[in-house]
């Protein structure tokens, strides 16, 4: 049985599809291991959408040179954005490297997988002949993304789901709402590696939502690249091998809840997100990211508003405090209209004396071409007015095929870059650690996850040091849910610290009275009283409910 590493780079939606490739790899028969030193097949999922993470898979890649000379029978794939992106070049590069496969065809890994193992196994290590015996194979490379999508649903559809493990883990499950991206910002590679945006059927969301439930899982984070674009259209969409799917290409601006057509029926994303609230009570915390801040309706705000398990958190990426710097990003909002959007979110959401502050976060990019002094005074006035409880921050980084790479020059020097990054940050620690004070005296519903750090270290047990185990979905670098177990620290008297998060994604940590008690808690959620804040990091006290 072959065994299988699996690393994961970027974002949450590639974290999803290493999970559904894990999956069904496992229901195939081959095996997933932790362990990149004893597999027969390294498989790693990329992303494009900065140089940075490319340069990672890079080295990763660069490492396997000598690995591959003695091991010629290991099987090297790479999945996800670069492959969409970097295909002939990349092989040519990379001698190493014996399977492509972008995301808009990860359907089609298993078939490519098997086909490299046993050409790798009749090839007897003879290294160069099989390279060349993949090398003209095309069929590692995508067709289209459009004749992938139907395919995908399947995917998707496929996903195994295993009862959670006693310990806590895995309670927290990403649900793909929809893919690809339709906003071309200028800067951006992602609508070009995942393509056209396409929306899923609610009633595949429901269930899947409904099955990891059943699994255990008590917090969903639905995604899309601008997940509140989703619009499903039910008399516009059409059955594909007794899949239903909506008809491509069709989003529309706003979110009228019923029908734009006469006989069309339309579930918006406040539906769905109703819908997901009322028939899945087992999920205690349903969440989304990320938000696109145009189109976002007050039906949706008032959704959140009156669902009481839907979480108070919006991660809502501003890109720029400069108008002219946004345009040119092709953003479609003003710094004014965005603001706005955050102030109409907090009208409707922001209530501190019930426990559920509103939080936010952003992501900022700093440097992009023709940012001014001007433009970026403009940014930190943004993230002083916007106070995100965290932001990620990035420097500008040219990405070929894009508009921003092939017709607006790269001209703010790498110096400025860094400067600007770096004095954002220390803006930004400012603002948390601000917000992570005012959290003092409050009382939240905490969603226990496991051992804090802190109590892995003095149980002399980082996630590093724990010991492989064998679970259905084990994803190198990047588990499904990061809970930390407890099952090891068994021999633990007296307080342990736990970790959990508020609704709002606040990290807030509490002791338990024994490693018993802390193992009971994991996957609840207990009233916790903040009493210290360092940074954003809050420490309280459980109170009796
Ligand atoms: N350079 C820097 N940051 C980028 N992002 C996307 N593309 C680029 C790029 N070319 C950032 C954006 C986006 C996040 C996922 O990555 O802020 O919201
Ligand atoms: Fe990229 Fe813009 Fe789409 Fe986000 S909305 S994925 S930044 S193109």
């Amino acid at each position: 049985m072959p065994r299988v590493y699996l690393e994961t780079f970027g974002c949450q939606m590639n974290e999803l599809d290493s999970e559904l490739v894990a999956g069904r790899l496992a229901q195939l028969g081959y095996a997933m291991t932790r362990e990149a030193e004893t597999a027969d097949v390294l498989l790693y999922n990329t992303c494009s959408v900065r140089e940075q993470a490319e340069q990672k898979v890079w080295s990763r890649l660069g490492e396997l040179k000598k690995t591959k000379k003695s091991r010629p029978g290991l099987v090297v794939g790479v999945l996800g954005c670069m492959a969409e992106r970097d295909g002939a070049d990349l092989m040519k590069r990379m001698p190493v490297v014996d399977i492509m496969c972008g995301p808009g065809e990860l359907d089609k890994l298993p078939e490519l997988l098997d086909n490299a193992v046993r050409t790798r196994a009749s090839l007897n290590g003879d290294q160069s002949a099989s390279q060349a015996a993949l090398q003209g194979n095309t069929s590692r490379r995508s067709q289209t993304l459009a004749a992938a999508e139907d395919r995908l649903e399947l995917l998707d559809l496929s996903r195994t789901i295993s009862p959670v493990d006693p310990d806590g883990s895995h309670r927290s499950a990403y649900v793909r709402i929809t893919r690809g991206c339709n906003k071309f910002c200028t800067y951006c590679v992602v609508p070009f590696t995942r393509g056209a945006e396409i929306h899923r059927p609610p009633e595949h969301i429901i269930d899947e939502c409904k099955r990891l439930a059943y699994a255990g899982v008590v917090e969903v984070t639905l995604l899309g690249q601008t997940v509140n674009h989703y619009r499903f259209e039910h008399g516009a969409s059409v059955s594909v091998g007794g899949v239903v799917q909506p008809q491509k290409g069709r989003t529309y601006k706003g979110s009228h809840h019923r029908d734009a057509f006469a006989g069309t029926s339309v579930t918006t994303f406040a539906d769905l997100l109703h819908q997901i609230h009322e028939q899945v009570p087992g999920i205690k915390r349903l969440r989304f990211v990320t938000s696109y801040p145009r189109d976002f309706g007050n039906d949706v705000l008032e959704v959140m508003r009156d669902s009481e398990r839907i979480c108070r958190y919006l991660h809502v990426p501003a890109q720029s405090g400069s108008d002219s710097v946004l345009k040119r990003m092709n953003r479609g909002y003003t710094v004014g209209e965005y603001l706005e959007f955050l102030d109409r979110a907090r009208q409707f959401l922001h209530q501190p004396e019930i426990g559920r502050p509103l939080m936010l976060s952003g992501d900022i990019i700093v440097g992009f071409p023709g940012e001014t002094d001007e433009d970026y005074q403009g940014t930190v006035r943004l993230l002083e007015q916007s106070r995100y409880k965290n932001c990620f921050i990035f420097k500008y980084s040219p990405r070929p095929g894009t508009v921003a790479y092939d017709k607006i020059p790269d001209d703010v020097p790498e110096a400025v870059k860094r400067e600007r990054n770096n004095h954002l940050l220390s803006v930004q620690a400012r603002i948390g650690e601000a917000i992570g004070n005012e959290q003092i005296g409050q009382t939240f519903d905490v969603l226990v996850e496991g051992l804090s750090q802190k109590q892995l270290k003095a149980s002399g047990l980082t996630n590093a040091a724990r010991k492989p185990r064998t679970i259905e979905v084990t994803i190198g670098g990047s588990a499904v849910a990061t809970a930390p177990v407890v099952e090891e620290t068994a021999e633990a008297t007296g307080p342990v610290q736990v970790t959990g998060r508020s609704d709002g994604d606040l990290i807030i940590h509490f002791d338990a009275n024994d490693s018993t008690h802390a193992r009971s808690l994991v996957g609840s959620i207990v009233p916790v009283r903040v009493e210290s804040a360092s940074g954003l990091s809050l420490r309280g006290c459980a109170i009796d409910s």
